[in-house]
C-alpha cells in the first residue's frame, strides 16, 4: 500500500504549489545542460522519450516539460513522447484537464505525444531502455510502503525542532534508524527501476524535499500539524492512541542519503555517474510575500493552504472514523491557521531542495 493517495484534488494541489515549483525551478539550468549533453535516439526508437515521476495534477510537471521540449527543439525535430506518472489513486482527470485547457494542447511544440502512467515510483514503470530522461520533483519523500516502526512522541521520523520545544516532543536517535533504512531502501528501489528504464547516455533527474546541516523542510510545517494534533488531544477531541500511531510517511533527506545508494551500492554505483549533487534553501513565495507586506493573516493562510494540499488526503485516511466531533479535519487546520497566526517564528518555513543530476553509463 502506498502511504498516500495523492494531493488534494480538484485543482487544489495545482493552486497552492508555487513553493514546489520554486524548489525544482531551482534546478532547471542542470537540465538545460543534461538535455544538450542526450545521446540521439537509437534508430529503433524514432522519439525522444521523456518521463516525469510523481507528477500529480500535473500544473507543475507540464509547465517544467514544456521547458524541457523547447530545450529539445533547439537540437532535434523528432518527436517527443512525454509521459507523466503517480499513482493511480491521483487526480488524472486533472491532469488531462490541464493538458489540454480548452481541448488544445498544452504542450504546444509540433510531435509531443503525452501519456499518463499509474505507478509507484518505487517499481518499473516503462520498458527496459527506452527512456532518455526521467525527472521526479517532490515525490520521493513519501515512503514507498507505511513505516512499521512507531514514534508515540512525534510525528515525523526526525529529531524535533529544536526552535518549536514542546514538553513531552521527542524522537531518539535509535527510533529514527528503522525509518532511515527504510528511506535508504526506497531510494535503492527507486534508482534500480530507473536504471533499467534509461537508455545509456540517458540522464536523471532526481529532487525532493530535504534538509542541511541547520533547516529542515520538516521544520514550522510539521510542529504545527503536531501542536494542532497533541492541543486536540489534549482537549479530547482525538484519542492519543492516534497520536501514538500517527507517522506522516514522509522522509526528508539531505544529500548525502539522497547519493548514499550510489556511492555504496555497487549495481548502483556501476549504472550512474553523479554529475551534481546539492542542496538549496530555495525562495518560498508566501514567505516572500510576508517580507515585503508583513501580513499574517495571508501568510498563515497560504502557508496552511500549500500544507493541506498535500498532508490532508494523509490524514483524513488516519483519523479515526467515530470522532466525537464532526467535521474535526477542517478544525484541525483552522487550528493550525490560529497558531501560525499568534506565533509566526515559531513556524518559520525553510524550502530545502535537494537534487542531483546522473547520467546512466
Ligand atoms: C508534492 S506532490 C509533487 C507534484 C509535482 N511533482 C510538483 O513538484 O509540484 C507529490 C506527488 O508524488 C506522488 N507520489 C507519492 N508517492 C508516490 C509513489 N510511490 N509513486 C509515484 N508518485 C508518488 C503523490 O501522489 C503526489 O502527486
Amino acid at each position: 500500500m502506498p502511504t498516500t493517495t495523492g494531493m488534494k484534488g480538484g485543482g487544489y494541489y495545482d493552486a497552492n504549489s508555487k513553493e514546489q515549483r520554486s524548489a525544482s525551478d531551482a534546478f532547471l539550468p542542470w537540465l538545460e545542460e543534461a538535455i544538450a549533453a542526450l545521446p540521439e535516439p537509437a534508430s529503433h526508437q524514432q522519439s525522444w522519450n521523456f518521463l516525469d515521476i510523481g507528477s500529480s495534477e500535473g500544473a507543475n510537471a507540464i509547465y517544467t516539460m514544456n521547458r524541457l521540449v523547447e530545450i529539445v527543439r533547439r537540437q532535434s525535430d523528432l518527436p517527443v513522447w512525454a509521459l507523466f506518472d503517480d499513482l493511480p489513486t491521483n487526480d488524472f482527470n486533472q491532469m488531462f484537464l490541464n493538458l489540454f485547457p480548452a481541448s488544445t494542447p498544452a504542450l504546444s511544440a509540433t510531435d509531443v505525444y503525452t501519456a499518463a502512467i499509474g505507478g509507484s515510483a518505487f517499481g518499473r514503470l516503462v520498458p527496459p531502455q527506452s527512456l532518455h530522461l526521467a525527472t521526479t520533483f517532490n515525490a520521493i519523500g513519501f515512503y514507498e510502503t507505511r513505516p512499521a516502526a512507531r514514534l508515540p512522541h512525534f510525528i515525523l521520523a526526525m529529531h524535533p525542532n529544536p526552535g518549536a520545544p514542546r514538553e513531552g516532543v521527542e524522537v531518539s536517535t535509535s527510533e529514527l534508524i528503522p525509518f532511515q533504512k527504510q528511506a535508504h531502501q526506497d531510494l535503492c528501489h527507486f534508482y534500480a527501476a530507473r536504471a533499467a528504464e534509461l537508455v545509456p547516455g540517458g540522464k536523471l533527474l532526481v529532487q525532493v524535499f530535504g534538509r542541511n546541516e541547520t533547516q529542515s523542510t520538516g521544520h514550522g510545517l510539521m510542529d504545527v500539524l503536531n501542536d494542532a494534533l497533541l492541543d486536540f488531544v489534549e482537549a479530547d477531541m482525538l484519542p492519543r492512541s492516534f497520536y501514538e500511531a500517527f507517522v506522516f510517511p514522509a522522509y526528508y533527506r539531505n544529500i548525502d542519503e539522497l547519493m548514499a545508494p550510489i556511492r555504496e551500492e555497487p549495481e548502483l554505483a556501476a549504472a550512474y555517474r553523479i554529475e551534481h549533487a546539492e542542496s538549496r534553501d530555495v525562495p518560498v513565495p508566501f514567505n516572500t510575500a510576508f517580507a515585503s507586506t508583513g501580513d499574517r493573516e495571508t501568510w498563515s493562510h497560504s502557508y496552511i493552504s500549500f500544507l493541506r494540499a498535500f498532508s490532508e488526503p494523509v490524514l483524513t485516511a488516519a483519523l479515526p472514523q467515530d470522532l466525537p466531533q464532526e467535521n474535526t479535519i477542517e478544525k484541525i487546520y483552522q487550528r493550525m491557521e490560529r497558531l501560525l497566526i499568534d506565533h509566526p517564528e515559531r513556524y518559520e518555513f525553510h524550502f530545502i531542495s535537494i537534487a542531483a543530476l546522473l547520467t546512466r553509463l
